[in-house]
């Protein structure tokens, strides 16, 4: 054990080897290493003092407890055993309260930059160490948010659960059977062409039905559902979709819809009507109003799209004493489509068309989160700038 020196130049004390085991002989033995305790405490000035004032009363090896124990309890007769028990624990008690109310504490360091200056210590290497300033902020992590493309999606999904609808999800990747054919897809259709449609590569040799495709729409989801589920249907599909389309200001490969499907018995046009209606006044205020004309859809008929009164000049065409830019002056904006679910759909999933009726209907996430927050590029969304996308927060 090495002891330095001006500590080692006062240490006068050994462990004596004791002969007489009489309470008096041991008080007095005990009072010795006590004092000798005290003695030392007095000598010390710096933290390397008190580690070797430490090592020498405690190491486990050779320090004075160790050798207390060994040369008094262990060469103790059996009789005396007890009493020298009880003082050796009262030595080795006072011995560990004292080397820890003796540890130097750390420095708290709080001050002025000039202060902490001061303070800070010169490595033996050279190298300057600054203090630790405990007062400075600590690294906080940013709280993310909804990005606005899933809150408009939340916020969708939230209008028709409140009507009782449940939520179906599909897989992104599908078969040619799912996002075309059972949905009544003429073979030819140019939807199906590649122009407008992403294939998975190099499955020539399957079947059309079983060829896998990124699915253009989530009416897949449609399928899926009145496969596994048997009348009354009420769901709504919110998910992912990719069409070959460029990006541009109003286009993206990929993009977000949210499928509607009722099918029940007796459900009528007024009843897709009344739903759509109530769900556009939800999600743009109840002033709103909404106009279905004809349209196609191979799984719908009769099918229809659905315009809302343009929402910044309140359908009028005009405003701020000029054309509407965002309805082009018509005081509508198209924004979603629907029909009666096509009996021959009803076919491919083992529904009776005589017995059931339902309607469907299908919206652009992206589209509607572009009117409800006037983004004017579809682009922002898929960017992650978070100037941008911390607006939403
Ligand atoms: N799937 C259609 C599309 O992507 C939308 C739609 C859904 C139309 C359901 C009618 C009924 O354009």
């Amino acid at each position: 054990m090495t002891i330095r020196r001006g500590l080692q130049k006062n240490v006068a004390y050994t462990v004596p080897k004791l002969k007489d085991f009489s309470p008096a002989a041991l008080d007095k033995a005990v009072d010795q290493a006590e004092s000798a305790l005290k003695d030392e405490s007095a000598e010390i000035r710096s933290e390397a003092d008190w580690k070797a004032f430490r090592d020498r009363w405690m190491a486990r090896k050779n320090g004075v407890l160790t050798q207390i124990n060994d040369l008094w309890l262990k060469g103790a007769p059996k009789d005396a055993k007890r009493d020298v028990g009880q003082h050796v624990n009262e030595i080795k008690a006072v011995v560990t309260a004292q080397v820890e109310a003796l540890r130097p504490k750390r420095e708290l360091i709080i001050g002025t930059a000039a202060s902490q200056q001061a303070r800070q210590q010169t490595h033996a290497s050279g190298v300057v160490i600054p203090p630790i300033d405990i007062t400075l902020p600590g690294i906080r992590r940013r709280l993310g948010a909804e990005h606005p493309v899933i809150k408009t999606m939340n916020e969708i999904v939230s209008v028709f659960r409140n009507l009782g609808y449940s939520v179906e999800e599909g897989p992104e990747i599908d078969t040619d059977y799912y996002n075309f054919e059972a949905l009544n897809f003429p073979p030819n259709h140019p939807a199906r062409d590649t122009q407008d449609t992403l294939f998975v590569a190099g499955q020539g040799s399957k079947p059309l039905r079983d060829r896998l495709l990124l699915r253009t729409h989530t009416s897949p989801v449609q399928i899926r559902t009145m496969e596994k589920m048997k009348p009354p249907v009420r769901v709504v599909c919110p998910g992912k979709v990719h069409r070959n389309d460029a990006p541009d200001a109003t286009h993206s490969p990929i993009f977000h819809q949210i499928e509607g499907l009722a099918v029940d018995t007796n459900i009528t046009l007024c009843d897709l009507k009344g739903t759509l209606d109530h769900a556009m006044k939800a999600l743009f205020g109840s002033e709103v109003k909404t106009r279905f004309f004809p349209s196609f859809f191979p799984f719908t008929e009769p099918s229809a799209d659905v315009s809302i009164s343009c929402i910044f000049c309140g359908g009028k065409g005009y405003r701020d004493g000029g054309r509407c830019p965002n309805c082009k002056a018509s005081g509508w904006i198209e924004l979603l489509g629907c029909g009666m679910v096509d009996p021959n759909v009803y076919t491919f999933v083992d529904y009776d068309p005589k017995k059931v009726s339902g309607f469907a209907f299908g919206m652009g996430v992206e589209r509607i989160a572009i009117l409800k927050y006037g983004v004017d590029d579809i682009q922002l969304f898929f960017q992650g700038d978070v100037r941008f996308l911390e607006q939403f927060g």
